[in-house]
């Protein structure tokens, strides 16, 4: 049998840095686990475009249909805030979702208990958290048409359509409910039921999924500002969210912060099963490219390294070999080592981004 295969892309800002460190524990597990990967490495965001005029070549998106699972660093940058909408580096990301079919976003947030001084919230809100929410990512407001900035009389309107489909609704319901049964058991979905019809096609969609075929598990719905609210005021309250493309992007980024810093959340992005039986998946930190500190190593690679883990897990399934990265990052963590995005107001002296990667590298040394 060959070896499973990987597409990485880097992109752009601190990207290539955290990525950087990834590649190091992808070599450690050839090396000392016997676990190896072919690896190939492309362009995607705004570095595609200073090459290419793209943000995605076609040739990328075409290797990315074909290898078992792509890993992407980040993309964006300031200098491209002024490109034409169709090739910001944005739009590379998108269309990997889109092509690819990844319907299903998984953003874990676990609070590690080194950490659960550090998240602005009172220690015991978020100690032991450990919440997925699950976001839809191919569809949605994301995606809807019509869309664009047209005129009207003497004045310009921009729209975007918020938009979704029963399948679509039904087939994230699905992955929120097998991921629940393997965890707590509970789903809440969320959405705008009371002022989107969308939102009502969600909730109802989502109740008759759960009705015939997931009532085992514990459903319960609420508004997403409500929802907003409660993962801020009591977030163990919940164990698996699902919600639509744009709730999830910004219940995402406030679940990350609950768990100290957004430099720690992993994410997967799965598709349908392909031929093999593995599904179709891109795995990315939820963080963005933070162009502010790149290339001064300063940026901290757990989140990347974390969505590595999640590709062993999801992809390859080597729950055992998640579980050690995991593991060895939580141990890292404890040992006090921190980049400066986790350095709480009594300072201390932050590591580099490659520091960070030994420190993971000697936990994962010791697991053997
Ligand atoms: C995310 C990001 C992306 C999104 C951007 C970079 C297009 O914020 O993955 O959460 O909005 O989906
Ligand atoms: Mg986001």
């Amino acid at each position: 049998m060959s070896n499973p295969s990987l597409l990485i892309l880097p992109g752009d800002g601190i990207g290539p840095e955290v990525m950087a460190e990834v590649r190091r524990i992808i070599d450690w597990f050839g090396a000392k686990r016997g676990i190896t990967f072919d690896v190939s490495e492309d362009l995607v965001g705004g570095c595609a475009y200073d090459k290419h005029g793209t943000p995605l070549h076609d040739d990328t998106m075409a290797k990315a249909q074909e290898v078992d699972a792509v890993l992407l660093g980040a993309v964006g940058g300031p200098q491209y805030d002024n490109l034409d909408f169709s090739v910001k580096p944005e739009r590379g990301l998108l269309r990997l979702r889109k092509e690819m079919d990844l319907y299903a976003n998984l953003r874990p947030a676990q609070c590690f208990d080194a950490l659960s001084d550090f998240s602005s919230l009172k220690k015991d809100v978020v100690a032991g958290l450990d919440i997925m929410i699950v976001r839809e990512l191919t569809s949605g407001v994301y995606f809807g048409e019509p869309r664009g900035v047209i005129r009207e009389g003497n004045e310009r309107v921009g729209i975007n359509t918020q938009r979704y489909t029963e399948s679509e609704i039904a087939r994230v319901a699905r992955s929120a409910f097998e991921l629940a049964r393997k965890r707590s058991n509970k789903v809440c979905s969320m959405e705008k039921a009371n002022v989107m019809e969308s939102g009502v096609l969600w909730r109802e969609v989502v109740t008759e999924v759960h009705q015939a075929e997931y009532a085992d598990v514990e459903l319960s719905h609420m508004y997403a500002d409500a929802g907003a609210m409660q993962l801020t005021r009591w977030p163990k309250q919940f164990d698996v969210i699902v919600t639509d493309n744009l709730f999830g992007d910004l219940l995402s980024d406030l679940a990350a912060m609950l768990t100290g810093s957004l430099g720690m959340l992993p994410s997967a992005s799965l598709g349908a099963p392909m031929a093999n039986g593995r599904p179709k998946a891109l795995y990315e930190p939820v963080h963005g490219s933070a162009p502010d500190i790149a290339g001064q190593g300063k940026a901290n690679p757990i989140a990347c390294i974390l969505s590595f883990a999640m590709a062993l897990r999801y992809s390859f399934d080597m729950g055992d070999e998640a579980a050690r990265v995991e593991k060895a990052v939580e141990q890292v963590l404890a040992d006090g080592v921190r980049t400066a995005d986790l350095m709480g107001p009594e300072g201390g002296t932050p590591v580099s981004t490659a520091a960070m990667g030994d420190a993971i590298l000697a936990a994962l040394d010791a697991s053997l």
